[in-house]
């Protein structure tokens, strides 16, 4: 299948040093781009879910949303409590709580969706945020590599959770498209110049080094928007992107562009004195990063669509794979059976492990 080259400057690098020139191309290019959301724009009585959000992007996120009066969950594995405190002082709001969750074991995923469905908290936006770039390959608690396991799996899990068990619930239930609920995952260019998912081994643990930690990458979020793009076919039938008829879920996944976070922490420190100038002269802050999720969360017009990909505050397509229907297709089979242990008895099929899920889906 063709890799994608539409959109302004498409991306199409096997290294670091040409994402990282392409993506601080892109972002000095001023063509097709959006207007940030304006401050006047208010979210107020909308509970706001963020993962990944006690540093870099997803803490700018939650400050945003919280300034904008959202009541706000921040999900994450560290800097509880302090982070939260830290949100509440820079937004001047204090409807913010921290739920800990370690995204790369299912177990922990499965323990927070408990504790929302327990305390009956119900969700209008979800900004799936978390990543990482590790430097070699590593096992997750249920064995799959980790960029497969936190980038991928953990949000599909939430997400079955999340409607199965109601806590975010269809626009149907709502008054008006600036209420419609919104699902934000935070994806990366580097998807596009991923080769298509090998289903015969989806799953399977693969070890990397530094050298092919990008294409792992790469490939861990074209799972992501794959499932996007999936999750907004599943729960948006019949939707038409020329008509204004409401939509059940905005669903929408971005790339931020390049941000000076926390995101190459694992980098080698051969290249950390060459990295470090590049993030501080050229990549965006995280704050100036976090204004197109905030677009997708919580402008109307972007409650009356579905699949939207934005690269920064550009509208793109994503790849020919991630939007090619069997491809998503398959890719929800193949995974469904690796959630499966870990949804209530009423859902079917069986799981597999990471070493021995090879298996032809359904
Ligand atoms: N930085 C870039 O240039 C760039 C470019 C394109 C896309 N992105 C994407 O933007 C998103 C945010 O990244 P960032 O730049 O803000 O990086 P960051 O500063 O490293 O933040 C990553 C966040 O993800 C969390 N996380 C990682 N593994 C987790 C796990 N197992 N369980 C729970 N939380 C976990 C981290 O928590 P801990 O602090 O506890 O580790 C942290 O809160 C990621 O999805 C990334 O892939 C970033």
């Amino acid at each position: 299948m063709k890799k994608n080259d539409s959109g302004p400057n498409a991306v199409g690098h096997n290294s670091v040093i040409s994402a990282v020139t392409t993506a601080i191309f892109d972002m000095f290019s001023n063509k097709g781009q959006l207007d940030a959301l304006g401050d006047h724009e208010r979210i107020e009585g909308k509970t706001c879910f963020i993962t990944g959000a006690n540093t870099g992007l997803g803490k700018s996120i939650a400050v945003d949303l919280a300034k904008r009066g959202g009541r706000i969950i921040m999900a994450c594995r560290s800097g509880i409590p302090e982070a939260g405190e830290d949100v509440k002082r820079l937004s001047g709001n204090t409807n913010v709580e921290m739920i800990q969750v370690d995204l790369s074991d299912l177990n922990s995923v499965n323990a927070l969706c408990d504790t929302l469905q327990n305390r009956g908290i119900s969700i209008d936006i979800a900004v799936m945020n978390a990543g990482l770039m590790p430097l070699n390959s590593r096992r997750s608690d249920q064995g799959y590599e980790l960029m497969f396991a936190v980038h991928f799996l953990a949000n599909r899990l939430i997400m079955d959770r999340f409607i199965h068990d109601g806590i975010m619930q269809p626009c149907s239930n709502n008054t008006t498209q600036k209420d419609t609920p919104r699902i934000i995952f935070v994806s990366s260019e580097a998807h596009q110049s991923s080769d298509a998912i090998n289903f015969d081994q989806f799953g399977a643990y693969v070890e990397y080094g530094l050298k092919e930690g990008l294409k792992h990458y790469g490939t861990s979020k074209l799972h992501l928007s794959t499932f996007a793009q999936e999750l907004s076919r599943k729960l948006n039938p019949g939707y038409d992107s020329n008509s204004n008829a409401p939509v059940d879920f905005a669903i929408h996944s971005l790339c931020p562009g390049p941000i000076a976070s926390n995101i190459a922490r694992e980098s080698p420190r051969f290249l950390k004195p060459i990295l470090t100038p590049i993030m501080k002269l050229f990549f965006n802050s995280p704050d100036k990063a976090a204004e197109p999720v905030v677009l997708l969360a919580c402008s109307e017009k972007m409650g009356y669509r579905t699949g939207v990909y934005l690269h920064m505050m550009r509208e793109k397509n994503a790849s020919a794979h991630a939007t090619d229907p069997q491809q998503g297709a398959l890719l929800w089979e193949s995974s469904q059976r690796l959630i499966a242990d870990f949804l209530s008895p009423t859902e079917t099929t069986k799981p597999q492990s990471a070493t021995t899920s090879t298996a032809t889906p359904a």
